[in-house]
């Protein structure tokens, strides 16, 4: 039994109503969170995506039709409510915006009915995800999705505001692209009138915006959607949404700053929250050697320590061994643990296995200067004696120590030391600490594919500084490029590009790519430098993430309307599904089992 609105016009959201309002009229409409009957009065909760209202209902004001009505409003009926805004009579509601005041209802009209939801809708729900991904439009009804995708949409609206004031035009790139397979794995998409040929959706827009850059189009900026097919984590989804943005005669200088404004401003619009500009900068080398990551936590202290020299040639096989294969030995200093239990200490060495290193040694300085310790039995008083001074360590303090590949020492005690801090609670959820980190390598070794891979792309500007090591140490070749960091989560990156084809050219030789290939996969963009490039830089901010700190979440489903799961499969929808034979047939696509 579904009435119309026909002759009722909503006058305010629910939630929007306060004392101000008291003695108007008005017509709300909403979703029913609660129906109490308390005989001669009915009280309603009623919400929608501003807040929850109370109206109270007694047939003296309304009327015994529309009290019976109000009599059948079950949890998630939709209702529209005609009324006085009055002074709540009863207690002053702490906990609702609208706690005041209640609404004394004259008209109510049933909207729609609703079957009993499989889960309450309410706030902090502890239903299990996986049934809340399902009936994903009923978990969008909740208060806190309801803000978080409310403040999504103020930050992008802070974000063209912001960037159109700094001159940057929106344009928009294709979604159906050739796969330039050089990043993560592609999405395809076969064509229909091109037999056995694929379209890949974008990775990001880069090709594209270097080419607007040769248009003239200066400033250019996107809000733009991104597909990468790779594993998923908590901070990764298959289809993301890029802040990205590119500007031409500029140098890094000017990226940073615009970006790193942008930021700010954001921040400041949408939940009041004050950066200080400029931010902070460290380099690639710093931020490994200090954090064992290059998206360093700087909230926190426990830096590593590089104790090799210290323990070249102690008794420790573990060590010497490690150093001997050119690895490198260095400890964290967990302050004041030195009685963590043993069961603890164990789980920390598989937690450290869990990143490739056979072991995590640890030394503890008991309070009385004796040591509890999985090494120093291998070790003299005085080797000992130097190891704990070089790690700063006092009575009380527990000191652990990887050995091995320095890749792999980084990898490890980075995320040890952030592990530790959030089982300490050493994490201030209200602390944002921002900063850059400069100068990565412009190559990483690839085992896979034996040769050296792109770190951020092919098309990133090596410090003028070490062009001359180009092809003799790549290995040592710095880029302009740049991430910014906050809370040890990578926030967004981009870099100072190549427009010169010289440099272009002996970059694509360093990444093994013959002069056919390069021409075959970025042919369009090589030429367009042939005829007038300006010199240009850019960089992408990954949305869902800033989302994700501001509405101070750590999962990224929380901040997408209709998000994937780790297996990149929707749960409500059922997607990816199969498809009609006829379908594949036009496709020219055969699928084997
Ligand atoms: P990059 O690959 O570093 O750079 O991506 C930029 C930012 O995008 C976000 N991001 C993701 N967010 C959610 N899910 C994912 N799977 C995902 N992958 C990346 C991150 C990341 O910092 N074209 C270059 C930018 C440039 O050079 O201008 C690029 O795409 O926050
Ligand atoms: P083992 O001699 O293998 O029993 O190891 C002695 C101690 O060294 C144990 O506490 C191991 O966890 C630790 N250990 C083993 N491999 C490493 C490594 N690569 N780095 C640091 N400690 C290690």
């Amino acid at each position: 039994m579904a009435e119309s609105m026909k002759g009722m016009k909503r006058t305010h959201r629910c939630g929007e109503l306060s004392a101000a309002n008291i003695g108007e009229k008005v017509t709300v409409m909403g979703w029913v969170q609660k129906q109490r009957n308390k005989g001669g009065i009915i009280f309603v909760d009623l919400r929608d995506r501003a807040g929850i209202l109370q109206v109270i209902f007694e047939e003296a004001d309304c009327g015994a039709e529309n009290f019976a009505k109000a009599e059948k409003l079950r949890s998630e009926f939709v209702a529209a409510v005609t009324g006085r805004v009055e002074k709540r009579a009863g207690a002053v509601n702490e906990n609702l915006a609208t706690g005041e005041i209640e609404v004394r209802a004259e008209e109510v009209r049933i909207l729609s009915e609703a079957e009993t939801p499989p889960f309450p809708i309410e706030e902090n729900s502890r239903t299990k995800e996986e049934l809340r991904l399902k009936y994903r439009y009923l978990d969008l009804r909740r208060p806190d999705l309801q803000r978080n995708l409310i403040l999504r949409s103020r930050m992008t609206a802070a974000v063209h505001a912001f960037l159109k004031e700094e001159g940057f035009l929106e344009v928009e790139t294709p979604i159906l692209n050739k796969s330039t397979p050089e990043g993560a794995r592609d999405y395809l998409v076969p064509s229909r009138i091109h037999q056995g040929c694929f379209y890949a959706l974008p990775q990001s827009p880069q090709i594209f915006k270097q080419l607007l850059m040769c248009s003239g189009y200066d400033r250019y900026f996107q809000i733009a959607r991104c597909f990468r097919d790779e594993d998923l984590r908590a901070d990764r989804q298959p289809e993301f949404t890029q802040i990205d943005l590119e500007m031409s005669f500029v140098d890094m200088e000017d990226v940073l700053d615009v970006t790193e404004r942008m930021v700010a401003r954001v921040c400041k619009e949408t939940v009041g929250l004050e950066i200080p500009l400029p931010l902070k900068r460290m380099t690639w080398d710093e931020a490994m050697n200090r954090f064992g990551s290059d998206k360093p936590d700087t909230r926190f202290g426990m830096e590593l320590t590089d104790v090799s020299e210290t323990v070249k040639g102690c008794g420790f096989g573990v060590f010497t061994g490690a150093l001997e294969a050119g690895g490198s030995v260095r400890g964290i200093n967990v302050k004041g643990q030195a009685e963590m239990p043993r069961k603890k200490i164990d789980a920390l060495v598989e937690f450290a296995k869990g990143y490739g290193v056979k072991g995590l040694a640890y030394l503890a300085v008991l309070p009385d200067g004796s040591y509890k310790s999985s090494f120093a039995k291998f070790m003299s008083e005085e080797e000992l004696k130097n190891l704990v001074a070089a790690m700063g360590g006092e009575p009380g303090d527990l000191l652990l120590f990887a050995a091995d590949k320095l890749k792999l020492v980084w990898s490890v005690l980075g995320a040890l030391r952030v592990e530790l801090a959030r089982q300490l609670g050493m994490l201030d959820e209200n602390q944002y600490n921002f900063l850059w980190v400069t100068e990565f390598p412009q190559f990483e070794w690839s085992d896979e594919e034996e040769r050296y891979v792109a770190m951020h792309h092919p098309f990133t500007m090596p410090m003028e500084e070490d062009l001359d090591i180009l092809e003799t140490e790549p290995g040592k070749v710095r880029a302009k490029a740049y991430d910014i960091v906050v809370n040890g989560m990578e926030l967004g990156g981009g870099s100072v590009r190549i427009f010169q084809s010289d440099i272009q050219e002996r970059m694509f030789e360093a990444l093994g790519f013959t002069k056919e290939k390069a021409h075959e996969q970025f042919g369009f963009l090589l030429d367009a430098f042939k005829y007038g490039v300006p010199p240009h830089a850019g960089l992408a901010i990954g949305l869902e993430r800033f989302v994700m700190l501001l509405a101070q979440t750590d999962n990224i489903r929380d901040v997408i309307a209709f998000p994937k799961i780790k297996d990149a499969s929707c749960l409500m929808s059922d997607a990816p599904g199969r498809v009609e034979e006829k379908q594949l047939e036009e496709l020219h696509l055969q699928v084997t089992e």
